[in-house]
């Protein structure tokens, strides 16, 4: 509950209650499930509909896991390890059917991250994204083609508890969320 964004406005429930967790369960993805998710993330509008968002995934336990896992910061891997999932997303940077460059492609791509965490949270899945990953070291896992570039890795699971986690990040997970006043970001003119 502490993690519930407490807002001005009557914003979305689903947007409310999505936060970057760190404790997950034991509790396991079904494929069928996280399929559910980046089908979520396909209906984001992209520019032109390109869609240039593409998913790699590997489940917990498998080689691929352990691969991706290593190429975290010592800052993520104390806590992703524990994941169900995880999810790399990258970006098409040239559009199909030119080849020419696709200047949206980051900011789509992003947006369809956007609907797939949400559609985690109404799953009671959660989703922590993460940029701090070797990108060489993921380029050797994944070998992405030239115009394909890695947007972020997203730990997917089910919620466990803060005591599962060692400090720094048991505190973070019991710290309550905060935002800029919308006085920060916003003007009209
Ligand atoms: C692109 C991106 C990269 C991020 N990288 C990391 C990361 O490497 N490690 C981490 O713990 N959190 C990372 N985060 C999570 C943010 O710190 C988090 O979203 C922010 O503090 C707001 O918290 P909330 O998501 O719980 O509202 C990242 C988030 C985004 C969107």
């Amino acid at each position: 509950m502490i993690k519930i964004a407490e807002t001005r406005g009557p914003v979305l429930d689903l947007i409310k209650e999505r936060w970057s967790a760190r404790a997950f369960s034991d509790q396991k993805i079904s494929e069928a499930d996280l399929h559910t998710m980046i089908e979520a993330a396909s209906w984001a509008p992209s520019s032109m509909n390109e869609q240039p968002w593409r998913y790699r995934y590997a489940m917990q336990g498998t080689d691929t896991f352990e691969q991706m896992w290593d190429c975290l910061s010592s800052g993520n891997q104390p806590w992703a390890k524990q994941a169900s999932v995880l999810l790399l997303s990258t970006a098409k940077k040239n559009f199909a059917k030119n080849d020419s460059p696709n200047r949206h492609a980051l900011h789509d791509t992003g947006m369809a991250n956007a609907f797939l965490m949400l559609q985690a949270t109404q799953m009671k899945i959660y989703g922590h994204m993460m940029g701090g990953y070797d990108p060489v070291k993921l380029q050797e896992i994944f070998h992405l083609p030239e115009d394909e570039e890695a947007v972020c890795i997203i730990a997917l699971g089910y919620l466990g508890t803060p005591d599962q986690l060692e400090e720094p990040f048991r505190s973070r997970e019991l710290t309550p969320r905060s935002r800029k006043s919308l006085e920060a970001f916003i003007s009209e003119n």
